[in-house]
């Protein structure tokens, strides 16, 4: 089976509405942080459709003894947020899967070079195999982030068809690059924009996500 790269844009309303607030140049930073973790919430609740484990196993109801389908506690779960603007979609996500370990992945994008260089890195040293990770990044613009985030999780065994990234604004440059080094991940996003402009920000995209999720 030939692998190919999926990018889902769910048709949900309520992730239509919290895209345009996003959108709003004017839409204050608290608002704009609400808009982040309503997204994390509804992209993760998409993503997890194919992805979380289950078990099938039995229960006894008030009135008789039935199968039921549970959430299966012996595969690891991870989230990876990419600091900092994957912060904002962290605690939607985190709401969805409560029991998910987080490694937080500090990404920092060089404005001249736009290269990402890493300057935290809580990944464990080696993932079991069937681990589900989840990465968490509002901008997918060149995929220079993303790209340094999967080698650093394939490095340490993480499978990369058990791999989804929730994110808000995807752009064909970063689509690409993923596409061609990994044809088996999955993305999960509010939409998909045409282009970037000379700084690599996204047009017409949300600005820069970071500095509205903090206000800084
Ligand atoms: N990072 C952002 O925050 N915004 C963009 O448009 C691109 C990268």
């Amino acid at each position: 089976m030939t692998l190919q790269l999926r990018v889902y844009v769910p048709p949900h309303p309520l992730i239509k509405h919290w895209l345009a607030v996003a959108r709003d140049a004017g839409t204050p930073s608290v608002l704009f942080r609400s808009a982040m973790t309503e997204l994390g919430r509804w992209l993760t609740y998409e993503a997890a459709r194919d992805w979380l484990p289950t078990q099938e196993t039995t229960v006894q109801s008030p009135l008789d003894t039935c199968l039921a389908t549970v959430i299966d506690p012996q595969i690891p779960v991870a989230v990876v947020p990419i600091l900092r603007a994957g912060l904002g979609l962290l605690e939607g996500a985190q709401t969805l899967l409560p029991l998910a370990s987080i490694y937080h992945l500090g990404l920092a994008r060089d404005e001249e070079t736009l290269q990402p260089h890493c300057y935290l890195n809580k990944l464990p040293e080696k993932f079991d195999p069937q681990t589900r990770v989840l990465i968490t990044d509002p901008m997918l613009a060149t995929g220079g982030s993303m790209m340094a985030a999967m080698a650093e999780l394939t490095q340490r065994g993480a499978d990369p068809t058990l791999t989804r990234i929730v994110c808000v604004v995807a752009a064909a440059p970063a689509l690409q690059k993923l596409s061609a080094a990994y044809p088996g991940l999955i993305i999960y996003t509010a939409t998909i924009d045409e282009k970037l402009n000379s700084k690599g920000y996204i047009v017409p995209g949300l600005g820069d996500a970071g500095d509205r999720i903090f206000g800084t």
